[in-house]
């Protein structure tokens, strides 16, 4: 079984989405072991708890350096014997000693088909809002293992969605969630824990699935 540390920020539909998979069967030999939030109130949490799943937050402003919420979310994270953290829409900055304490173990989900509209204070409606006033024809989301720096980290899965004449932030976002956010973060769990994804440099080689 794998243990999955889900960290969350908003409402929690990348969560659900994995939730659902495992339901459905896609996602076998997976359990979310605990869900953590970067912040009080958010529907993701609540999500979490209507499954019985632990959930609690860890907020980086508790902590006075880095390091100690580093040293907090490992710990929770152990305690729980997580072996792959997801980053389901959650935008605190995470430190040196988490980051590689579980190296090659992170993946996070954005909403931007990266290197285009990412980086710091893209999150959330921003990359679409960009992605129109660019005049961009085509977005996506990526999932990718996480680095220090912000969205820098080798790309597991890509996924395009066309932009439409009349799209508006609102309407391109749903697009990008529904059609590309949703099926890319499950898929790329599911090749994570089949041990399929090998990081070799910048790039992620996914190896051919095993014959049963
Ligand atoms: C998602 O669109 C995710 O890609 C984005 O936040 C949203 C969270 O929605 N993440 C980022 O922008 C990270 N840079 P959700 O809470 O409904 O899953």
């Amino acid at each position: 079984m794998l243990n999955i540390g889900v960290m969350v920020s908003g409402s929690g539909t990348n969560l659900q989405a994995i939730l659902n998979r495992i339901d459905d069967g896609m996602l076998k030999h997976c359990c979310v072991a605990t869900v953590v939030g970067s912040k009080e109130g958010i529907y993701a949490l609540e999500r979490a708890e209507k499954k019985g799943i632990p959930a609690t937050v860890i907020s980086r402003k508790s902590f006075q350096s880095m390091g100690e919420y580093d040293k907090a979310l490992i710990a929770h994270m152990k305690k729980y014997d997580v072996k792959l953290v997801v980053l389901a829409g959650f935008l605190s900055l995470l430190g040196d000693g988490f980051v590689k304490t579980y190296e090659n173990a992170i993946i996070n989900i954005h909403p931007s088909l990266i290197p285009s509209f990412c980086g710091k204070g893209y999150y959330g409606i921003v990359p679409h809002q960009k992605a129109l006033e660019y005049g961009v024809k085509i977005t996506g989301a990526t999932v990718q293992f996480v680095e220090l720096e912000y969205d820098s980290g080798p790309i597991i899965l890509q996924k395009p969605i066309a932009v439409l004449p009349d799209d508006t932030p609102e309407t391109l976002q749903k697009r990008v969630m529904e059609q590309a956010e949703w099926t890319i973060l499950p898929e790329a769990i599911r090749l994570f824990s089949e041990g399929r994804l090998k990081v070799d440099g910048r790039k992620v080689i996914i190896s051919e699935a095993k014959e049963m």
